[in-house]
C-alpha cells in the first residue's frame, strides 16, 4: 500500500482534499497532522504555484513520503488581486477576514466586484532527490457579495457569489462545491499524475 501525505493542517481543506483524493484503495492518506513535530514551512512565495511547490518539497524532504500540497486564495480584481497569496494572513479569523473584505469593498459598484478563487496543487516525491513532478492550477470565477449567506464550507465561501451556480458558495453542500471548486479543478488535473505514480512509483 502506498502512502501519500497531504501537506496541510487546515481541517476545512483536509476534509475537501480527502474527498477529492479518496477512493483509491491502494493509497493510504496521511496528513501534516500526523507529523506534529514537523513545523509548517513559511509560505514565502509570491505566487500560488511557488507556495504549493515549496510546501510539497518541504514535506517530501522532511517525511520521506510522496506529498501533495496546495496553495489557494481569493483574487479580487477591484483590490488589484489582493488578498491573493496572503488570503490566510489577511486577518486572524474567517469572520474577521470576511468583515475586512466587505469593508474594503463597500464602495465598489456591483459591476466591479469580480473575483476568483485560485488553487495551485503540487505533487512531490522524495527519491532519488526531493522533486516536484506535477504542478496544476484550478480557478472558480465569481463576485464578492455585499453580505454573507450560507453556512457550509469555510473561509470566504459565505461572501463569494458563484456565477455558474447563481448562489453563494457557502449555500451549496460539500458535494456540489467539490465538483466545481478551484481545488477540485486543480486536483482533477493532478489525479492522473497520482494514478501513474500508484502504478509505477518514481
Ligand atoms: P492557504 O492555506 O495558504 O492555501 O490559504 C487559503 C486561504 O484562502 C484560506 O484561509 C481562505 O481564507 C482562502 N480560501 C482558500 N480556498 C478557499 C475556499 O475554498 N473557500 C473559502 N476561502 C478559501
Amino acid at each position: 500500500m502506498r502512502e501519500l501525505l497531504l501537506a496541510t493542517k487546515n481541517r476545512g481543506k483536509l476534509l475537501e482534499l480527502q474527498k477529492l483524493l479518496g477512493g483509491a484503495s491502494e493509497v493510504r492518506l496521511l496528513t501534516a497532522l500526523d507529523f506534529p513535530n514537523i513545523q509548517e514551512p513559511e509560505e514565502t512565495g509570491t505566487t500560488f504555484e511557488e507556495n504549493a511547490q515549496l510546501k510539497a518539497l518541504y514535506y517530501a524532504e522532511h517525511t520521506g513520503l510522496a506529498c501533495v500540497a496546495d496553495d489557494s486564495g481569493l483574487v479580487v480584481d477591484a483590490l488589484g488581486g489582493r488578498p491573493g497569496v496572503l488570503s490566510a494572513r489577511y486577518a486572524p479569523t474567517d469572520a474577521e477576514r470576511i468583515a475586512k473584505l466587505l469593508e474594503e469593498m463597500r464602495d465598489v459598484p456591483d459591476s466591479h466586484r469580480s473575483a476568483r478563487f485560485v488553487c495551485a496543487a503540487a505533487f512531490a516525491v522524495p527519491h532519488p532527490t526531493p522533486q516536484v513532478v506535477a504542478l496544476e492550477r484550478g480557478e472558480l470565477e465569481g463576485w464578492i457579495a455585499r453580505d454573507p449567506r450560507g453556512t457550509n464550507g469555510f473561509g470566504f465561501d459565505p461572501v463569494f457569489f458563484v456565477a455558474e451556480l447563481g448562489c453563494h458558495l457557502a449555500e451549496v453542500p460539500a458535494e456540489v462545491k467539490n465538483t466545481i471548486s478551484h481545488r477540485a479543478r486543480a486536483f482533477a488535473k493532478l489525479r492522473p499524475h497520482l494514478e501513474k505514480w500508484v502504478k509505477e512509483p518514481l
